[in-house]
């Protein structure tokens, strides 16, 4: 596949694109107010995300025992802090992922009206396209997304997965059955880090978990530190695998209330916690603040894989998480996504709505 020129596939509107292109101040409705997002500054300091062998979570006689245990207690120990860490050992090939990263290019470098075909609905969630709009005072994140529900499979829209790159739907296909099998094997060895049996978490989530792909794509920009990729936000899944550009760096993490960016480490996926998963931890692990910056001259592209529970499962922190010394932090609740998705409209926080 022919990489794709710094501009091409660029389709926001056309004084956004010209604003990309001479360096003049973005339109209104994409500028970052200081006030409400702090500064966006590109390049903070890099962030020591832990890198973890999640090989050694897999069942096998021929793990050696102490060390399946010190990864488990550097999960432990990355979940309770930054809320993130780069999965290596995750079995999917170096080849397969950069396939995964070369299908996306291809269709964001598609024309404008082709991409189109799969535009999203009003009131829909799966589509290309980009932020919802609930307000006027809105500030638009600098990106496009094609959003597709890939479990369970049976709520696939089919019709809204791209023909063009003829094997991207093998691909998603593909790549979304192997990251099942990651998040799988992560609720089990989060709880087992917590000392917990190991279906603590995920019996709470039903057979039919959700699991939604997303497909991000950031226009350059030569005025970064005026847009944002996307905006400061907590994800409302249990776990979101990320696979990240492997050139271009653009995520940022808040670590201790200061942003750190996220280190491109190839063939690693990146793992964060969603609002979810603190919930059911009981607070225990962290569902970090993340935000993307852009870059002057060059696309960046990721793919986000969010896995929670069915909407009709309760959910709630585990009963053995909950004592004197932590009192239950969460009530249980219902179908978390709409409350998110409420909350976001309102500009409230969802996690502090379900807090006791
Ligand atoms: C997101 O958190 O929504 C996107 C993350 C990324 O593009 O790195
Ligand atoms: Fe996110």
């Amino acid at each position: 596949m022919a990489a794709p020129s710094a501009t091409a596939g660029t389709d926001l509107p056309k004084s956004v694109q010209e604003m990309s292109i001479n360096g003049s101040e973005p339109p209104q409705e994409y500028t970052v107010k200081d006030a409400t997002f702090g500064s966006v500054e590109s390049s903070p300091p890099l962030g020591s995300i832990p890198i973890i062998n999640i090989s050694l979570f897999l069942p096998s006689s021929s793990h050696d025992a102490e060390q399946v245990e010190n990864e488990l207690q550097k999960l432990r120990s990355a979940l309770s802090s930054s809320g993130c860490f780069q999965a290596i050992g995750h079995g999917i090939s170096s080849s397969f992922l950069d396939k995964v990263r070369g299908v996306a290019k291809q269709f964001f470098s598609l024309p404008v009206e082709e991409k189109q075909k799969y535009s999203r609905a009003v009131n829909e969630s799966q589509g290309y396209g980009n932020d919802v709009i609930v307000s006027d005072k809105q500030v638009l994140d600098w990106s496009y997304r094609l959003t597709l529900r890939v479990f369970p499979q049976d709520q696939r829209r089919l019709n809204l997965w791209p023909e063009n790159p003829t094997d991207f739907g093998d691909t998603l296909h593909e790549y979304a059955t192997r990251t099942k099998s990651v998040v799988d094997l992560l609720y089990k060895a989060m709880a087992k880090s917590l000392d917990l049996e190991e279906d603590s978490f995920s019996k709470q989530f039903g057979d039919n978990t959700l699991m939604q792909a997303r497909f991000n794509f950031y226009p350059p920009c030569s005025r970064p530190h005026l847009v944002l990729g996307v905006k400061p936000h907590t994800d409302r899944s249990g776990v979101t695998v990320l696979l990240q550009d492997g050139e271009v760096e653009g995520l940022q993490v808040l670590i201790e209330d200061k942003w750190v960016r996220v280190p491109i480490v190839p063939h690693a996926l990146l793992v964060n916690l969603g609002d979810q998963m603190q919930i059911m931890s009981n607070g225990i692990f962290k569902s970090p603040m993340h935000r993307v910056v852009t870059n002057t001259e060059k696309m960046r592209m990721s793919v986000a894989m969010f896995n929670e529970p069915q909407p009709d499962r309760e959910i709630g922190p585990v009963e053995c998480l909950i004592d004197e010394k932590r009192p239950r932090l969460y009530r249980n609740v219902m179908n978390y996504g709409a409350i998110n998705y409420e909350c976001f409209q309102k500009g409230k926080i969802a996690l502090e709505t379900v807090r006791i």
